[in-house]
């Protein structure tokens, strides 16, 4: 008999344990509990992907919702110890980077619970970001750890992790994108949105270092009023930045550029569509970093750094920062049709999911 806690909390999460709950469900004797913290809670944000996503209900779910970092964290902690210790599984299985994940790794490491880390091994060199800190401590603190490249073997091993513990899976995202590709042909936002494919440009936005401070905004902002003079532009807003839209008098900017069209956060599916049939992404998301290198779109990467490098090097991102001439420079060279081109890197095959389970349900690891 096997108990597995599976614990989410946030939009990035759910298109990670979307394949992985029917990958255990395939072995005998195992039971399986999905935990959702609640970090993020707007139907768009959270229970739009489970309907999308084939996802059963959570088991539990914490109902945390926003706050400051420790206010976040420390909450989870407190509701997330209280179902670990009363449910006892064998393993607590966490994925990504937000604080979510960080919460439920303390407290399987203070409960002594063995602790699996899907994505593990990004980094991005730069603990001025969240979720490098995040990484850093949830993998330190994981017994398995399940990595997308070599880079982030690598990047484990440097920090002193044992090579027993690493396993190097693929990349999980791909297992739900290669699953729903064909059913979000079926999605009808292009035809919603009154646009036809390769004719636009999609951009999607949440860092902090770009959504909370007055300057980088205002950079993308004027980034777009220009750019939207030779391509369409559609925008789905997350909630964090549509707060600092608001609080920085932003909206009205938007309102004036009749070639980008602000839509509220889409649904897996309908995103998954829109950025297939773009011309190009611009971005600050993890995850669409890797899709976008998937679907051999090009991507632009509104960081100055990214913890996915292999979307660099085999794949079709490129780093360029928020500065708005670069953002603008970048994209003329995709409208002139000089675009990068890349290769699906290793293991990104639909199949991690079903490593991880038959890695874990081995029953070798300490
Ligand atoms: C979080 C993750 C980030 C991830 C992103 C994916 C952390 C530290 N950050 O960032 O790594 O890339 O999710 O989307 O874990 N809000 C709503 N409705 C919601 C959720 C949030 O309105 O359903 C608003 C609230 O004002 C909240 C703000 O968005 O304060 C930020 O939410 P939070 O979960 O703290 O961080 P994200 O920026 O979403
Ligand atoms: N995504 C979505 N709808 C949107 C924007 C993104 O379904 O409006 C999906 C995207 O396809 C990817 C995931 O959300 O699968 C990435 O999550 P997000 O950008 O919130 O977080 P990050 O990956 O940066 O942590």
């Amino acid at each position: 008999m096997m108990r597995i806690l599976h614990v989410v909390g946030a939009r990035p999460n759910f298109m990670k344990i979307a394949p992985l709950l029917p990958a255990f469900s395939k072995y005998r004797g195992v039971t399986q509990y999905l935990i959702h913290t609640g970090q993020h809670y707007d139907d768009e944000m959270s229970k739009r992907f489970f309907l999308d996503l084939d996802i059963k209900p959570p088991d539990i779910f914490l109902g945390v919702g926003s706050g400051s970092h420790a206010e976040q964290t420390g909450k989870i902690m407190i509701a997330f110890e209280k179902v670990l210790c009363r449910e006892k599984p064998d393993w607590v299985v966490v994925m990504g980077d937000v604080n979510s994940t960080l919460a439920a790794a303390l407290v399987c490491a203070k409960e002594r619970v063995r602790l699996a880390h899907v994505e593990a091994g990004l980094r991005s060199f730069d603990r001025t970001m969240a979720e490098e800190v995040n990484r850093i401590v949830t993998d330190r603190l994981s017994n398995a750890l399940f990595t997308t490249s070599e880079e982030a073997n690598e990047n484990l091993k440097r920090e002193g992790i044992s090579e027993d513990k690493i396993f190097f899976v693929g990349n999980i995202m791909i297992d739900s994108l290669v699953r729903f590709r064909q059913k979000a042909e079926n999605s009808p936002i292009l035809k919603d949105l009154q646009l036809a494919p390769k004719t636009y440009a999609v951009m999607t936005l949440h860092r902090p270092t770009n959504v909370d401070e007055a300057t980088p905004l205002r950079n993308i902002t004027q980034a777009l009023r220009e750019l939207q003079q030779e391509i369409r532009i559609i925008f789905p807003v997350h909630p964090r930045c549509a707060k600092n839209l608001e609080r920085l008098n932003l909206k009205g900017e938007f309102s004036k550029m009749k070639n980008v069209t602000l839509v509220n956060p889409l649904g897996y599916l309908d995103f998954l569509k829109l950025s297939s049939a773009s011309l190009f992404v611009m971005t600050d998301s993890g995850g669409v970093q890797e899709e976008t290198t998937f679907l051999d779109v090009p991507c632009l990467t509104l960081r100055e750094n990214t913890e996915r490098p292999v979307t660099v090097t085999q794949g079709t991102n490129e780093i360029v920062g928020n500065d708005p001439e670069r953002i603008v420079r970048m994209s003329r060279q995709i409208l002139q049709g000089r675009r990068k081109t890349g290769r699906v890197p290793d293991l990104w095959d639909g199949q991690t999911a079903e490593r991880i389970a038959a890695i874990l349900m081995n029953g070798s690891i300490k």
